[in-house]
């Protein structure tokens, strides 16, 4: 089999918890399916190397980090110690920019065995992706303070939409259409608001529909469309935002299948040009970090979304189908984010084992 490089950086918080188990099943998988994982493990992008440093990533990270086949990223921040946008802005942001990591991706799915806090909502009602435009939009450093601390204190920050940025988000997500059955996508948009650049994200999506004739186009409006995700997620099918609105998507999106603690994305550089780096889409918890309690599916799911990534495909489906089946099984075997007793360890061995007892 091959052999895949891949940079490991577990982060803050419950990074640190659920990354092992991560580790742990990619391991498992490697050795099932015949293939080589080559880890290598950074201990940069979190608090400790910031009390260290004063800053979260040594000068020469693009370098060190470049050659990798993935990221295995777990979650950094930790607010108490580093402000949110120092550790973020120093870190992921920077590797999401760098890397030119324009897409993400985030799964959506009520899988068997987990409760989705929507009455009545049964595996296969919600079944979709959130396709996430990465590297621009709302989240830019264009803007400035004046006037501080005076009165008239005014500070802005500007939305930042290219051509190229929004037509490569779009083309990812009318191609990911293309390939599911339901040949769906919905544009999630903010028009009658936000006068510029909503309405010139709605002008690249007709022009991009026209050239996907197959594809079934609509658009709602962020607010009702966050409202749908709650009254008819069996609406949707790839669903394609800008930065900000995707990030609020990805939340609540897993929320109604359960937990955001199972949701998984993938960062991508569709070109292969560089490092493609796979995280969960929670963060750091520190709510709960040090306690062994965090539901590890996520990482195990963005481990799956890496190997696919790799092309280690049956071994990628492999991860799926066991965490679906110990999911299944339920109960005692589950965290308690899903209503269950189990620990992160415990619940990532019991993947474990039905992913090497079934192969
Ligand atoms: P969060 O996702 O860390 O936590 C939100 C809530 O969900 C908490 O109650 C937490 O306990 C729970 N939760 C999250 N993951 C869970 C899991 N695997 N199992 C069980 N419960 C889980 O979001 P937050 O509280 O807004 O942010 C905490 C820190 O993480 C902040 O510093 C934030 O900036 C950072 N963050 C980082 C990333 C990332 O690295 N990609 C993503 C989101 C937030
Ligand atoms: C995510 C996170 C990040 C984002 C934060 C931590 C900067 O919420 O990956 O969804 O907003 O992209
Ligand atoms: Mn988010």
């Amino acid at each position: 089999g091959h052999t895949h490089r891949i940079a490991v950086i577990p982060g803050d918080g419950i990074g640190k918890e659920v990354v092992p188990e991560g580790v742990k099943v990619l391991e498992a998988a490697a050795s099932t399916f015949d293939f080589t994982l080559d880890f290598e493990r950074f201990d940069y992008a979190n608090a400790e190397y910031y009390a260290q440093h004063g800053k979260m990533l040594p000068e020469n990270w693009f370098d060190q980090l470049v050659g990798f086949d993935s990221i295995f990223f777990g979650a950094v921040g930790w607010p108490d110690t580093v402000p949110d946008h120092v550790s973020l802005w120093g870190s992921l942001l920077q590797f999401r920019r760098h890397f030119d990591q324009y897409v993400s991706l985030r799964p959506v799915k009520l899988l068997p065995g987990v409760t989705s806090p929507l009455v009545g909502r049964e595996p296969g009602d919600i079944d979709f992706y959130v396709v996430r435009e990465n590297t621009e939009g709302e989240y830019s450093s264009v803007g400035g303070k004046i006037f501080e601390g005076t009165e008239r204190e005014t500070v802005m920050q500007e939305t930042v939409m290219t051509r190229t940025g929004v037509d490569r988000i779009l083309k990812y997500a009318f191609d990911l259409a293309q390939t599911r059955p339901k040949k769906h996508l919905t544009s999630a948009t903010k028009s009658n608001g936000i006068s510029i650049s909503m309405p010139y994200w709605d002008t690249r999506v007709e022009a991009m529909a026209a050239r996907y004739e197959d594809v079934r186009v609509d658009k709602f409006h962020i607010d009702i469309l966050a409202a749908n995700f709650v009254l008819h997620p069996d609406w949707f099918d790839v669903v394609v935002g800008s930065n900000l609105f995707g990030d609020i998507l990805s939340d609540l999106g897993p929320a109604c299948t359960g937990t955001i603690g199972i949701a998984p994305s993938g960062n991508i550089n569709p070109e292969r040009r560089f490092p493609s780096l796979f995280e969960p889409v929670h963060g750091s918890a520190p709510d709960i970090a040090g306690r062994g309690i965090a539901n590890p599916i996520g990482q195990i799911w963005s481990a799956s979304m890496m190997l696919e990534h790799l092309g280690e495909t049956e071994a990628a489906a492999g991860i799926l189908d066991a965490v679906g089946a110990v999911l299944a099984r339920g109960g005692a075997s589950l965290t308690p984010d899903m209503g269950g007793q189990a620990t992160t360890a415990g619940l990532g061995d019991e993947i474990v084992t039905q992913l090497t007892g079934e192969s």
